[in-house]
């Protein structure tokens, strides 16, 4: 008896030695081509570049504003990244948001500015709303989000790593429309891109998977009557509800009415070019 006591007292501190260890070794990876960087929490944190940020547009909104944060661009330095180069970001979750080299190490200083927060295990943020676990250990946020127009899928969290990608069309060729497809089209897809990528994959490219892909082996405009799909991407809830449904809506100050149109457009026009990878 006593022994059983004893053994199950030394897994239970064995166990909590291994949660501990597994919750400090959170780290940030880089891949660019062949090189690969490689940072823990307490590594980023202990750089002199970690700045202390306010940002009240975060997941968090007013609830939780300040972050231990690095400009995004001087975790790249040194790096060859390609001028036409997109920067996915891979996050533990399955969300995978993919962002243009421009935008994401912009430094004209009146155009919005992307850091990385990082979380500090002793000081840990608050819980996502609804949720269990917080927006870290790493989280894209951005500084003046309105001055580029930052969506709210640009703000990328429980980061795991970044991989630098030499251009999205030579690496996802099925989610693009053809050349000569009409301009709606083409404008639908910058706003699908923009909006619906990091959680759907299109033709099973893309690199998001929180939500189904769109257009394997069905697409929503078939089995979605017009009017049901516009109010879905508005309001999912209001279509159809369960407790663990993760989706949601985009209010027309996030997509405009005429960009919801294009948007539609697109995923119409992919029903004609179903792809399977
Ligand atoms: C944060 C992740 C996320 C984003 C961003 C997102 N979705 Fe979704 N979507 C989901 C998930 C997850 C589901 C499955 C239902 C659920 O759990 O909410 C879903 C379901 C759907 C469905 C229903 C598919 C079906 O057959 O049930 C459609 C259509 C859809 N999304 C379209 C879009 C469009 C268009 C955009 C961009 C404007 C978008 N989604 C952005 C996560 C996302």
């Amino acid at each position: 008896m006593t022994q059983t006591r004893i053994f199950a007292a030394f897994a239970a501190a064995f166990a909590l030695c291994a949660w501990n260890a597994l919750a400090a070794a959170a780290t940030l990876t880089i891949v660019a081509g062949d090189q690969r960087r490689t940072f823990s929490q307490s590594q980023l944190l202990s750089r002199s570049d970690v700045r202390t940020l306010s940002i009240a547009d975060s997941v968090y909104q007013r609830r939780f504003t300040r972050f231990e944060a690095i400009p995004i661009a001087d975790l790249f330095k040194g790096l060859s990244i390609p001028r036409s180069a997109v920067i996915q970001c891979n996050g533990t979750d399955g969300f995978s948001a993919i962002l243009g080299r421009a935008r994401l190490f912009g430094t004209d200083p009146a155009a919005s500015q992307a850091f990385l927060a990082i979380e500090d295990p002793k000081h840990p943020w608050p819980h996502l709303a609804g949720g269990t676990t917080s927006a870290g250990p790493f989280y894209l946020v951005w500084t003046n989000p309105r001055a580029s127009a930052i969506g709210s899928e640009e703000w990328p969290y429980k980061i795991a790593s970044f991989h630098v990608l030499p251009d999205a069309r030579s690496v996802f060729p099925k989610i693009y429309p053809a050349a000569d497809a009409p301009r709606n089209v083409q404008r639908g897809f910058r706003s699908f891109q923009k909006n619906c990528s990091a959680c759907h994959t299109m033709n099973g490219e893309g690199g998001g998977s929180v939500g189904p892909d769109l257009n394997l082996p069905m697409n929503p405009t078939r089995y979605f009557a017009p009017a049901a799909l516009v109010r879905f991407i508005r309001d999912p809830s209001s279509v159809r509800h369960w407790p663990r449904m993760t989706m949601h809506g985009f209010s027309a100050a996030a997509i405009p009415d005429p960009e919801l149109a294009d948007l539609i457009a697109y995923l119409r026009y992919m029903n004609g070019h179903r792809n399977r990878p």
